[in-house]
């Protein structure tokens, strides 16, 4: 019996690709002739361009084309989806931001498109660009929602007339208003595309989090078959939702080249990828809750104002998923507002809606324990749902007050004092404080196929990506498990359009819907495997019933003999044996709800003469059903809640009055380095999910992140007294 790799502390499987620099990302690859393109940007934040001089352009060293709204290449804008930019650059004179693409320059190097790129002047008429959620028309409620769900405008009210009437009948009542900046997704490696041609067929190396489903996109906006693009990327160098719609580089590069006849090159700068390829929404939140006085929920109101910018790809929902499942109440109320702007696009980033909507909701309920005079952990058990609020919906699996449980236990959340700026070291105040993480925790339809190869190892090969999640390892480990041998003996494609059609890396599904399709694919290898055994002439199985030929371990067996598959393959003179398979059909959403679920223990030290905020201690336990890798695992954990401090403490990218983003690089938008960061104490539950699938492994990349930043501010409440509303949570709020 080989041992099952399922859950163990494994190192990945693509480890040394990586730290050896032989793992190529998208800028990385090369192609024989190629040229490079460079951006060109509206220097207005509204209006549209009245004309543009190109002369100089075309005149500079090594300048191959120049492309405009007046001179463009020809692209389409089919309708957009919550992944899927809905506008094509370069076809009309409109700025709908600061920043917008409006020229492309290809030259022999990027250098020389840079240099040229800079000579071009465009002539405006300019408009006032709306800029900030204020300076929007009023919030119109969100018409559409992330995948899997839609938004909601909703008053569940039991008894009562209105939600303003529950609340003013409550023994207890808080409002909690907060707000945030733009934040931006700062994975380290930039948008960047190399599009090759050849006899009509497109090759196309460019990150992407759905390899699939980005092909399909950029055919549709270049204007060609689905089967003519082939999305080639097996490592991505981060995501967080920023890859996961197709915007406009590959695009680009790809028309440029079949235009000019030769590979074309994009790599976006730094300050390009923070204006081009999404943002988090501003967002202004508003939480009313009402309880009785045993602290009892009788009213959760939750509403929000986000950003709808007109080149978008989608909408900010703080409330669904976090107000709508997360505690049980006869009176909910959700209004998810969306306010036009001119602003650059926005996009999902790291537990899109419910990171912000997890900070709105669990700041206000620490601020109602307060008033209650009961400890918060205490307020969020007494109002457990079990099922979901207003549908009677049952949790396919559900172990939220375990991961409470473990985790106060291990933070020792008991010797938390109540009472706010209550314990001090030296010039530091100490805080505690704790918030809920929840997040989907479905699956979507995948395939993968599964090969047995004749020298003896096995592929598995699914269009999905590896963001630096460990996806590739869970998939191998998920596949070694299935045919039962090693995991040093079985290679994890992915990142290839050309692969079956695999669920996209977002939305944290990429494991949960992996797993079933590789296990499904497993079988059906093993299935042609003993239709060779039995029909080949030269198989020392010919002839045999299939029913009593056998397959496990690496080793077909029948007849009383048995062998390896490699030395089968080898017998009968074939290089692989493989098959492709789907998952079985995901539980039907009206049947079960499918989450993951987590819990968050936070100490926070902050100076009484300067302000500075410090987390010193972090307990996060999460329940995301089985484990696949315990380390990837651990690594996630710890992962996401570095960007809940970031959210927290750190990430801020402020627009000006004019459209543009106040930080283009890495030394103005800050995020969480070594230093920010204590000892992680993170743990998993891993109690398999008996509904999402066999194995019962559900997401759980982006879970930890939602709840930190609540966590955190609740402590620095603790520790300081003060509630900060406006995040980041920085020194100047801090002090006095
Ligand atoms: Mo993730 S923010 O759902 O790509």
């Amino acid at each position: 019996m080989t041992l099952s790799p399922v859950g163990r502390d494994l190192g990945r499987v693509d480890a040394r690709p990586k730290v050896t620099g032989r793992a190529r990302y998208a800028a990385d690859y090369q192609a024989q002739g190629k040229a490079y393109g460079y951006l060109v940007q509206a220097t207005i934040g509204k209006g549209t361009v009245r004309a543009m001089d190109t002369a100089a352009v075309a005149k500079a060293p090594g300048v191959v084309a120049v492309y405009t709204p007046f001179d463009p290449l020809k692209l389409y804008a089919p309708a957009g989806g919550p992944i899927v930019e809905n506008y094509a650059p370069l076809q009309d004179t409109r700025v709908r931001y600061r920043g917008q693409i409006i020229g492309l320059v290809v030259a022999e190097t990027f250098e020389q498109a840079r240099y040229a790129a800079g000579l071009v002047t465009a002539t405006y008429d300019a408009q006032e660009p709306r800029t900030s959620l204020p300076a929007g028309s009023p919030g119109t409620t969100a018409p559409g929602g992330e995948p899997g769900g839609a938004a909601r405008s909703t008053v569940l009210a039991s008894g009562v007339d209105s939600i303003e009437d529950a609340l003013r009948s409550s023994d207890v009542s808080v409002t909690t208003t907060v707000t945030q900046p733009a934040q931006s997704h700062a994975a380290m490696e930039p948008h960047a595309a190399l599009a090759i041609w050849h006899e009509g067929h497109l090759t196309i190396h460019t990150g992407t989090q759905a390899p699939a489903i980005h092909a399909q996109s950029i055919a549709a906006r270049i204007g060609v078959e689905p089967d003519r693009v082939r999305v080639v990327n097996p490592y991505v160098g981060g995501g967080f939702g920023s890859k996961a719609p197709t915007w406009s580089e590959p695009v680009l590069a790809a028309a440029a080249a079949r235009d000019l006849k030769r590979p074309v090159k994009l790599v976006l700068t730094r300050e390009q990828v923070f204006v081009l390829t999404g943002h988090r929404s501003a967002l202004t939140q508003r939480v009313r809750l009402g309880a009785s006085a045993d602290g009892t929920l009788t009213v959760v109101a939750h509403e929000s104002d986000a950003e709808d910018p007109a080149v978008s790809a989608w909408p900010m929902l703080p409330a669904q998923g976090t107000s709508t499942l997360l505690y049980k109440t006869p009176n909910l109320a959700i209004d998810q507002r969306l306010v036009e702007l001119d602003v650059p696009p926005v996009c999902a980033m790291r537990g899109p809606g419910e990171s912000p909507g997890a900070f709105a909701l669990e700041t206000a309920m620490d601020e109602l324990a307060e008033k209650l005079g009961m400890d918060p952990l205490e307020l969020r058990r007494k109002n457990y749902a079990v099922t979901v609020p207003g549908t009677g919906l049952r949790w396919s699996s559900k172990h939220l007050d375990e991961c409470y449980r473990v985790g106060a236990e291990r933070f020792g959340w008991s010797r938390r004092s109540p009472r706010p700026r209550s314990r001090r070291e030296g010039d530091w105040l100490i805080g505690m404080g704790m918030a809920t993480a929840i997040y989907g925790g479905g699956r979507i339809p995948a395939q993968a196929r599964v090969g047995f190869e004749a020298d003896g190892t096995a592929t598995v090969g699914t269009a999905t990506a590896d963001l630096g999640t460990g996806a590739r390892t869970v998939i191998a480990v998920t596949a070694a498990d299935a045919l039962g041998i090693p995991l040093q003996r079985v290679t994890a494609d992915l990142g290839d359009s050309a692969l079956p059609q695999g669920a996209m890396a977002a939305g944290s599904l990429a494991t949960a819907s992996s797993v079933p399709a590789v296990q499904a694919a497993a079988r059906a290898a093993v299935t042609a495997l003993i239709d060779q055994a039995v029909q080949n002439e030269r198989s020392p199985f010919h002839g045999l019933d299939k029913d009593d030929v056998t397959y496990s371990d690496g080793r077909i067996s029948g007849g009383g003999r048995s062998v390896t598959f490699r030395r089968l393959l080898q017998t009968i003179g074939l290089p692989r044996v493989q098959a492709t398979a789907a998952s079985s059909a995901p539980p039907p959403p009206d049947q079960y709800a499918l989450n993951s679920f987590g819990a968050h223990f936070c100490e926070v030290k902050v100076h009484r003469l300067t302000g500075e905020p410090r987390v010193t201690r972090f307990t996060t336990v999460i329940d995301a059903g089985r484990i696949m890798s315990a380390r990837t695992t651990r690594s996630q954990i710890s992962g996401a809640v570095i960007f809940g401090i970031g959210h927290a403490l750190l990430e801020a990218n402020p627009m000006e009055e004019s459209g543009r983003f106040a930080a283009g690089n890495f030394a103005d938008y800050l995020v969480p380095v070594n230093a920010d960061i204590p000892d992680l104490d993170v743990h998993y539950l891993d109690r398999p999910d008996p509904v999402v699938s066999e194995l019962g492994a559900r997401g759980l990349g982006e879970l930890p992140s939602v709840g930190v930043a609540a966590a955190i501010g609740n402590a620095v409440h603790n520790a300081t007294g003060i509630r900060v509303r406006d995040l980041p949570i920085t020194l100047d709020k801090l002090l006095g």
